[in-house]
């Protein structure tokens, strides 16, 4: 039986070959709602408990960040923040101290100190935010010296729930409403769980409006599992040969649901059981079947509730019939790495024929064949190494991974689950 090899030279992992994933499994929570559960938990009155915690590196950046405030917020009066690899910590966390009554630094790593913060930076100065940080504020570090907010009403240029959700947690501070427009609806996790936490939110359509609370009450959490970590073994059951698994307690908010569209678009086999609603997200059970995937379109649109599924959707395209054009889709170019990028040159490399659009990525599937396998560069992303490692499924080499230990970012313990679910 071939097993997982750990290279203790450079940290890469090989993935091996399978006959198929079976069984059941869960996956860890959800890394959005997480987030927001520590974040809303810390600035509420009262005592919040939090099941299905998500322990992955991006979560813990928001925790070592409310320690480094004293958590009480007013115990300390700078605060050095850290966000690490997460984009979700840094943003969301800059909306909530553009209010607060003292002076904050956020940094980060390599990769998080290159993303975008102006999309943040420039909202949260109309509402009056003092914000500064390198070129022009675009860039961590950012230094901010909290003050008092006015609410404003703001059409943002991209749907981005990060982008949203700095400016809600900014509105429960600021004075009058805040209302915010998008082209499109972004994940809605923050909206729901400040209601539960007693803000006033209203929502309609793709706007959202907040006003100041006085005090939000501390309250129960269940997190449902991350559909983006359950995202993996969907698409490496639906590529291996003999595949039946079933993912319990999985979160399927409509506006995270896009890759089982996009799959069952592609002809992928997932049923849908068991329908429920927990701490007022619907949470359900995935049925993953062996599918014979036919090439596809995926539109901007298409690709807006499946965001951080493009790499492996790359990979359902790959082990397609025909060619899948994925278009729309330039933000992806700002994420943890430039995905569009880091997609391209990974397929190239285990013998799968693609072009990169500057919007987008073009893939011929290898149809019912298995690619050659090789070594990968993931460019230190979770979601890159872990979408090769189900390629490797289908591989007649198995795959190198250079720098897999990111997967720790959103799933500890991928490998282990694979190991365990996987037909050798
Ligand atoms: C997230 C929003 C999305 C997503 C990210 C998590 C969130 O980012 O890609 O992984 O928790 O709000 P954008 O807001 O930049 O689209």
């Amino acid at each position: 039986m071939t097993t997982f090899k750990k290279d203790i030279f450079g940290g890469a992992i090989i993935a091996v070959p399978g006959r198929g994933l079976k069984g059941e499994m869960t996956v860890p929570g959800d890394k959005s709602i997480s987030h927001r559960a520590v974040m809303l938990g810390s600035i509420a009155s009262g005592i919040t408990e939090v099941t299905g915690f998500l322990e992955g590196e991006d979560n813990l950046s928001t925790i070592g960040a409310f320690r480094a405030m004293g958590i009480g917020i007013d115990l300390q009066k700078d605060s050095r923040i850290d966000a690490g690899n997460s984009g979700t910590t840094t943003r969301l966390i800059t909306g909530l101290l553009s209010a607060q009554p003292f002076f904050s630094v956020i940094t980060g790593d390599a990769s998080l100190r290159k993303r975008p913060m102006k999309r943040v930076v420039e909202p949260l100065s109309l509402m009056g935010a003092s914000i500064s940080g390198r070129n022009n504020g675009n860039n961590l570090p950012l230094a901010i010296s909290g003050r008092k907010l006015k609410g404003i009403t703001c059409k943002t240029p991209i749907a981005s729930a990060q982008l949203k959700s700095a400016l809600m947690l900014a509105g429960i501070y600021a004075e009058g409403e805040t209302v915010i427009e998008e082209p499109e609806k972004s994940r809605d996790h923050t909206e729901r769980m400040l209601c539960l936490f007693g803000a006033d939110v209203r929502t309609d359509k793709n706007s959202v409006s907040v006003r100041s609370t006085n005090e939000l009450i501390g309250c129960k959490i269940e997190v449902p599992g991350d559909i983006s970590s359950a995202a993996f073994f969907v698409v490496g059951a639906m590529i291996s040969p003999a595949s039946a698994l079933l993912i319990r307690g999985v979160g399927v908010n409509l506006t995270r649901t896009g890759i089982i569209d996009v799959l069952r678009k592609m002809g992928g086999t997932v049923e849908v059981q068991n329908e429920r609603v927990a701490s007022g997200e619907p949470v359900a059970d995935l049925l993953v079947k062996t599918s014979r995937l036919k090439g596809t379109e995926v539109s901007g649109a298409e690709l807006l509730p499946a965001i951080d599924e493009f790499p492996i959707i790359c990979v359902a395209a790959a082990f397609s019939e025909g060619t899948t054009r994925i278009t729309g889709a330039r933000e992806l170019r700002v994420k943890e790495s430039d995905r569009i990028a880091a997609m391209s040159e990974a397929l190239s490399r285990v013998g799968v024929r693609n072009a990169e659009l500057p919007d987008g990525i073009v893939i011929e599937g290898v149809g019912s064949a298995s690619i050659k396998g090789g070594k990968i560069e993931s460019h230190g992303d979770h979601r890159i190494a872990m979408s090769l490692a189900m390629a490797a499924l289908r591989s007649d080499e198995g795959v190198e991974i250079d720098g897999a230990s990111s997967v720790d970012v959103s799933f500890p313990g991928f490998f282990d689950q694979l190991k365990r679910v996987r037909v050798s």
